[in-house]
């Protein structure tokens, strides 16, 4: 099993102050990875490095947000610098703040989910690429959602943004593979983290959501964090612009 250890590794890890960042973090770290924690909230973050630490491994923490380009390219470059490598980056940041029919969207709402989940990807991505292709080895994982295979009314926004990370993935895939860099997605279904607390808030209140899965259950993002493992470690060294669905069978279903 030991092609899926990650000791002497780097990961740069975005959205990693809780959910499922926070469990690919640590996962990695399990792993044998020194981690780069980059969320906006710091006190969080600091938590995450705690435990980071207490696994035996190296953590830096990263306060930026992924929107703004410039807060990025300094949190990338201060990973590189202070780590003095990074072999493995996870476009994990993202999420939807509101559900509605396009035909009552505000445009500045669209705007704002394209940043967070398509921009932000870009920004990172652009950030440690030239590290990347100047070591000719590198992984490059973009979490995505089930979401963005199809369509998804009342989340156009947040569906359009994930189907452009795929699509992101596969034409990056390509055009890096000659340098040694994999680039694959990986696509959660229906995750218990905060981004989905308010879908359990009433009894019964995710029965028809769960009727869609056909394991009927809410994923653990434990169950996230080991496919993000496999991805990110030599287990996967043959895979790249690959889309890899972890729902349960939600996208099985008829
Ligand atoms: N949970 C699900 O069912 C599910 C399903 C499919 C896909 N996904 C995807 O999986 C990823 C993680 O989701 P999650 O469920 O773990 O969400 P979450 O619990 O809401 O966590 C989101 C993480 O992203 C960070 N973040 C949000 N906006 C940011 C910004 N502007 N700059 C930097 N960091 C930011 C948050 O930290 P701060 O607030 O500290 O910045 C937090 O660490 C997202 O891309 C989401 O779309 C989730």
């Amino acid at each position: 099993m030991s092609s899926f250890r990650l000791d002497g590794k780097t990961a740069l890890v975005t959205g990693a102050s809780r959910g499922i960042g926070r469990g690919i973090a640590l996962a990695y770290a399990d792993a044998g990875a020194d981690v780069a924690l980059l969320a906006r909230d710091a006190g969080k973050l600091a938590e995450v490095a705690g435990e980071v630490e207490s696994r035996g491994r190296r953590a830096l923490v990263l306060p930026a947000d992924v929107t703004d380009i410039e807060a990025v390219q300094s949190a990338v470059g201060r990973a590189v610098h202070e780590l003095g490598q990074v072999d493995v980056l996870v476009n994990n940041a993202g999420g939807n703040s509101f559900s509605r029919p396009l035909a009552g969207m505000r445009f500045s709402g669209w705007e704002k989910t394209i940043r967070l989940n398509l921009d932000s990807t870009v920004h990172v991505s652009q950030a440690l690429l030239p590290h990347l292709l100047e070591r000719k080895s590198g992984v490059i994982i973009n979490v995505a959602s089930v979401a963005g295979l199809r369509g998804a009314p009342m989340m156009s926004h947040y569906a359009a943004a994930k189907a452009a990370v795929i699509s992101l993935t596969q034409s990056l895939a390509l055009e890096t593979a000659w340098a040694g860099i994999r680039v694959n997605a990986l696509v959660p279904g229906w995750i218990e983290t905060d981004l989905t607390g308010f879908l359990r808030e009433g009894d019964d209140s995710d029965k028809a959501l769960l009727a869609r899965v056909a394991m009927a259950r809410w994923g653990r993002v434990e169950e996230i964090a080991d496919p993000a493992v496999f991805l990110a470690s030599d287990a996967s060294s043959f895979m790249t612009g690959q889309v890899l669905v972890v729902d349960g069978g939600l996208s099985a279903m008829p």
